[in-house]
């Protein structure tokens, strides 16, 4: 009789499917994860009456539901692993260095946006939302986080905002407190910082689609680009420096940098990290594939890096700030304007 259990992925079937991955959200997989994609993706074969991986990557190419079933793969292969605080020296660059800066001249600023791209479950947007807040610079609302993700799954929990114990190794006694209330289904984030956020699927290669995420001071992408192949992550990071005002920081994880990157980014040593700035003065787009030139060439550790723009327009201005506020109505478009999810 037979069983979907006994169902194997192919070493052909493999090449196929994580080509198909790759090419849609820069995921790589390597040899030693087939026997894992092979798992996650049997119970799909199950339930679609498929009695073969040649069958399922037919499926997800020519069927006219294939679409829709990729989102459900690419959803049960990504790696979500994420909790409150993690790598919270960051947190602390955040809230003792980067969220003065923008209080202090020449930015001066009474409002931010601040997206967390890849950010699975939401831990990382809610942790950014309590170091604004336990900041004291920017009170209320006046910091807004977006939180997006390519996995459905991970940005309804998101949305949620009811977290089990595993979510909270990390994060101080006092803030967890603070900023969560205690219920039978699990600790919930309390009203007040839940307003700070906003979540919405996203695919970070999908670049039109990433613009309606607006303008942005500073972006968190961490643990995320670790998983893309470097032509994907290149082309991330181009439309990072693009999403970011002039002045704005992008934070990578601990084991990410923008080394053999295209980008104009300053590198910036704060106390305990690295991080990257789209220059206050930027108008142009640089890439490493060509040498640098004279004394325009970008900072140290920038890489070797020359002009080019992937907009097609090299000269034109940076936005000004005032157009380049997060847009509630283009995020709306993001999110679905969807009413918050009840719990
Ligand atoms: C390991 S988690 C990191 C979560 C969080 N940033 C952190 O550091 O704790 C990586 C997340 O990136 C998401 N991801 C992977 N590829 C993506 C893509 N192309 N677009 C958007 N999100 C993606 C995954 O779904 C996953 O939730």
């Amino acid at each position: 009789m037979f069983r979907f259990d006994d169902v194997r992925l192919e070493p052909g079937e493999f090449r196929q499917l994580r080509e198909m991955f790759n090419q849609h959200c820069g995921l790589t997989f390597g040899p030693e994860s087939k026997s894992i994609v092979e798992r996650r993706l049997r119970d799909r074969l199950a339930a679609l009456g498929l009695s073969s991986f040649a069958d399922y990557y037919h499926y997800l190419r020519f069927d006219d539901q294939g679409r829709h079933e990729l989102d459900e793969a690419i959803d049960l292969v990504t790696i979500n692993e994420t909790y409150f605080f993690r790598e919270s020296y960051q947190l602390r660059a955040l809230k003792d260095e980067i969220l003065p800066a923008f209080r202090a001249p020449p930015q001066s600023r009474e409002r931010l946006s601040v997206w967390s791209a890849g950010c699975s479950t939401g831990e990382e947007v809610y942790s950014i939302a309590i170091a604004s807040r336990e900041s004291g610079l920017f009170p209320g609302r006046a910091v807004r986080v977006f939180g997006s993700d390519i996995s459905r799954r991970c940005v309804a929990h998101a949305r949620r905002a009811v977290y089990g114990p595993s979510a909270f190794r990390a994060i101080p006694h006092e803030l967890r407190r603070r900023y969560f209330t205690d219920r039978a289904d699990g600790a919930h984030v309390v009203e007040d910082l839940r307003s700070m956020c906003q979540f919405g699927h996203l695919n970070l290669l999908d670049v039109p689609r990433s613009s309606v995420v607006g303008r942005v001071d500073v972006i968190f992408c961490r643990n995320v680009l670790i998983y893309f192949d470097e032509a994907s992550r290149r082309r991330v990071i181009d439309s990072f420096y693009e999403r970011l005002l002039p002045g704005g920081y992008l934070l990578l994880g601990h084991s990410e940098s923008l080394l053999n990157l295209s980008t104009a980014f300053e590198l910036v040593h704060l106390k305990d990290d690295l991080v990257y700035r789209k220059p206050l003065s930027s108008t142009r787009f640089w890439s490493i594939a060509a040498p640098p030139r004279g004394p325009s060439s970008p900072p140290a550790g920038a890489g070797s890096l020359a002009p080019v723009s992937p907009l097609g327009n090299p000269s034109a201005p940076s936005p000004s700030q005032a157009e380049a506020v997060t847009s509630p109505t283009s995020l709306a478009a993001l999110t679905g304007k969807l009413p918050r999810i009840p719990r």
